[in-house]
């Protein structure tokens, strides 16, 4: 079964979170359940420096205002489509701001533009990859379903996956004339919004099937409480929406063979204490085996709750605990924290920026890894602190909630805790959490069990691929041959 994945950003290629990981993840474990995906990706500077050999597969003449190349490469195991569009993705700063931080005033058609491609490719653009399923990711990838929908010929089977509600592409109705999309797609049941033209929108009311990265956050988005707007269409679509785990790549993320720290495997755990102690030497911690010390590696917004730690960090103090921070993005709260680590050194240490090794040495060397998220569609860095043995002190939220046993009394008499939750999400009940895991941290037996039940997790992407791949199989139209 050939299904064609459209994505704003890929690991290894170019990445801002966890929708890069799930995208350049997703293609390799479903080879096991016989999918061949091919990505298709923009050509962002940084990825266009990264393809060594390119085919053109097809020439634009005029892609939405310039004329584009439709390239085919392969960077390792991974099968790309790259949207060669200079006019949008020769740019310098990220993939959706500039340098300056400022969103790009026309990303409306940069990604109406992949979008676009997309669901050409879907309807036999590329007649050496016809895709039986055409599977978009968030907002970016939105309109995918809606130039399917629009247009006559054969159509694939469609799937958007929501990695995270809070961005849905939200444009004014002055856009709609730009997309090349028929005068009813400007409806409440095409791709209208509140008016103007809703990216997100458009891709969760025409596609076949919704997915989203976990069962809960499926659940918390048809309520009004999560649902930022979209719960009422979440709601009527609730038979063709499905919650499905993310997993973590198992061979980056593997403490018995990771080139970047000390290895260590829930047998011998020994050699996990020389992480530790690197760890509070790259922060300029007190060394000290004995303390419990916290770990964070996040995106600094809203979503991930970390102004809620700054009005709890006595709770260090009081436990006699550390914390090491690896974090990017709101710069008040950067500024707040770096104040607070220069005010604590030798118990606080912070570093801003994004550092791949640093987060490995986080997971490898803290005793637990810190998600106060207010909402969390999924979430990664619990799943790789599971396989590291770092035990999750998570919010009680989203796939946080799926994926960590809190141990409380029972979860421990019976041997199966494998982290921590807290609820509500409060600086207090963060607190108390800070304050029940130093306890239990100091209970070796207990938190050794915790540990060793966290690295025996199944965090892989065998068990998700297989749902995919089930989805996928009842989407696909029957006129395309699908081998089984
Ligand atoms: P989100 O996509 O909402 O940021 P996820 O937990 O799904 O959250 O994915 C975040 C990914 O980015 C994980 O792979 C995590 O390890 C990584 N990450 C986040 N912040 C940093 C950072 N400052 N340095 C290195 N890696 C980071
Ligand atoms: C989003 C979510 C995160 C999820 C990731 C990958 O960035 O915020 O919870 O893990 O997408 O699905």
């Amino acid at each position: 079964m050939n299904i064609l994945s459209v994505a704003s950003e890929l690991f290894p290629l170019i990445k801002t979170g966890g929708l890069a990981d799930v995208a350049g993840a997703l293609p390799g474990a479903l080879q096991a359940e016989g999918v061949a995906m091919r990505s298709l990706i923009p050509g962002y500077r940084p990825v266009m420096a990264a393809l060594k050999k390119t085919e053109q597969v097809v020439a634009f003449d005029d892609l939405f205002g310039a004329p584009a190349k439709l390239l085919a490469a392969k960077v390792g195991a991974l099968n790309l489509f790259v949207l060669d569009a200079p006019h949008f993705y020769a740019r310098d700063g990220g993939p959706y701001a500039g340098a300056d931080g400022q969103d790009f005033t026309d990303n409306a058609l940069r990604f109406a533009a992949l979008a676009k491609v997309g669901a050409l490719i879907g309807q036999g653009l590329v007649p050496a990859f016809v895709p039986h399923v055409v599977h978009a990711h968030d907002w970016q990838a939105g309109l995918t379903a809606a130039y399917l929908h629009y247009n006559d010929a054969p159509r694939p089977g469609s799937v958007i996956t929501v990695h995270n509600l809070a961005f849905q592409g939200q444009f004014g109705a002055d856009v709609f004339g730009q997309l090349g999309l028929p005068p009813q797609a400007f409806s409440i049941e095409g791709v209208e919004y509140y008016g103007g033209v809703g990216f997100l929108k458009a891709g969760l009311q025409l596609s076949d099937r919704i997915t989203t990265v976990s069962p809960t956050y499926a659940q918390e988005i048809q309520t009004p409480h999560a649902g930022m707007g979209l719960d009422g269409l979440l709601r009527a679509r609730a038979g063709a929406l499905s919650g499905i785990l993310n997993g973590i790549d198992c061979d980056i993320w593997n403490p018995q063979t990771d080139k970047m720290i000390a290895n260590y495997s829930a047998k011998i755990l020994g050699p996990r204490l020389a992480n530790k102690k690197a760890l509070q030497e790259r922060f300029g911690l007190d060394r000290d085996d004995k303390k419990f010390l916290v770990g964070i590696v996040s995106r600094l917004s809203w979503q991930k709750g970390l102004d809620l730690l700054l009005g709890c960090l006595a709770t260090f103090e009081a436990c006699d605990a550390q914390l090491v921070m690896l974090v990017s993005g709101d710069s008040a709260l950067e500024a707040a924290f770096q104040e607070e680590a220069r005010t604590q050194a030798g118990r606080i240490g912070a570093h801003f920026g994004y550092e791949e090794k640093l987060a490995h040495l986080i997971q490898a060397g803290a005793d637990a890894i810190l998600l106060p998220s207010r909402f969390e569609p999924c979430g990664l860095t619990q799943l790789c602190a599971l396989r590291y043995g770092a035990a999750p002190i998570v919010a009680r939220v989203g796939g946080l909630a799926d994926t960590i046993v809190d141990a409380n009394e029972m979860a421990v008499q019976a041997g199966c805790a494998t982290g921590l939750q807290f609820a509500p999400v409060t600086s207090e009940a963060l607190s108390g959490a800070l304050r029940r895991g130093a306890n239990l941290f100091q209970q070796k037996k207990i938190w050794k069990k915790i540990q060793s039940n966290g690295m025996k997790t199944d965090v892989s992407w065998t068990h998700p691929a297989k749902h995919y791949a089930e989805i996928y199989r009842q989407v696909a139209p029957p006129q395309r041959e699908v081998a089984r």
